[in-house]
């Protein structure tokens, strides 16, 4: 049994300890906002929080998260910080396909929570390892800088 903290509340899964996290939470948690892309830590589509630091949860084995906080994107609009990235989301018309925005979003949360107020630069560096296919990354800048001013 492993026992963490996901999105605020405990739960306890009786699964092998080398379960990656994302299959945790999509097979075992029914909570599927959380992506698969790669596998290999290359896409960041899994990204979560793991104690507020985005964390790639298809290279996470269940066992990393005892006694952790776990955050997903069904939870990060709960935070002043996460309902201002997924309002700017909205407000730039981000997604195309969506389906590597969990992951942005979830990256985008955890720049903003270290420093309000990225450049450009400290953006492009936070969101590198987040692929997306559609070609979004203008718009994802973009609202990172809007959400910047709104959280
Ligand atoms: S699925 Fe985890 S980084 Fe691609
Ligand atoms: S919106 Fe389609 S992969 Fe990013």
């Amino acid at each position: 049994m492993t026992a963490f903290t996901l999105n605020g509340k405990s739960v306890n899964v009786n699964v092998s300890p080398d379960t990656p996290l994302l299959w945790v939470l999509r097979d075992t948690l029914n909570l599927t906002g959380t992506k698969y892309g790669c596998g290999i830590a290359q896409c960041g589509a899994c990204t979560v929080h793991i104690d507020g630091a985005a964390t790639r949860s298809c290279v996470t084995p269940v066992s990393a998260v005892a006694g952790k906080k776990v955050t997903t994107i069904e939870a990060i609009g709960v935070t002043k910080v996460g309902k201002a990235v997924q309002q700017a989301w909205i407000a730039e018309d981000v997604p195309q396909c969506g389906y590597c925005q969990s992951g942005q979003i979830m990256s985008a949360s955890a720049l903003l929570a270290k420093n309000p107020d990225p450049s450009d630069a400290d953006i492009d560096a936070a969101m590198a390892g987040n692929i997306c296919r559609c070609g979004t990354y203008n718009r994802i800048r973009a609202a990172i800088h809007r959400a910047a001013k709104g959280a």
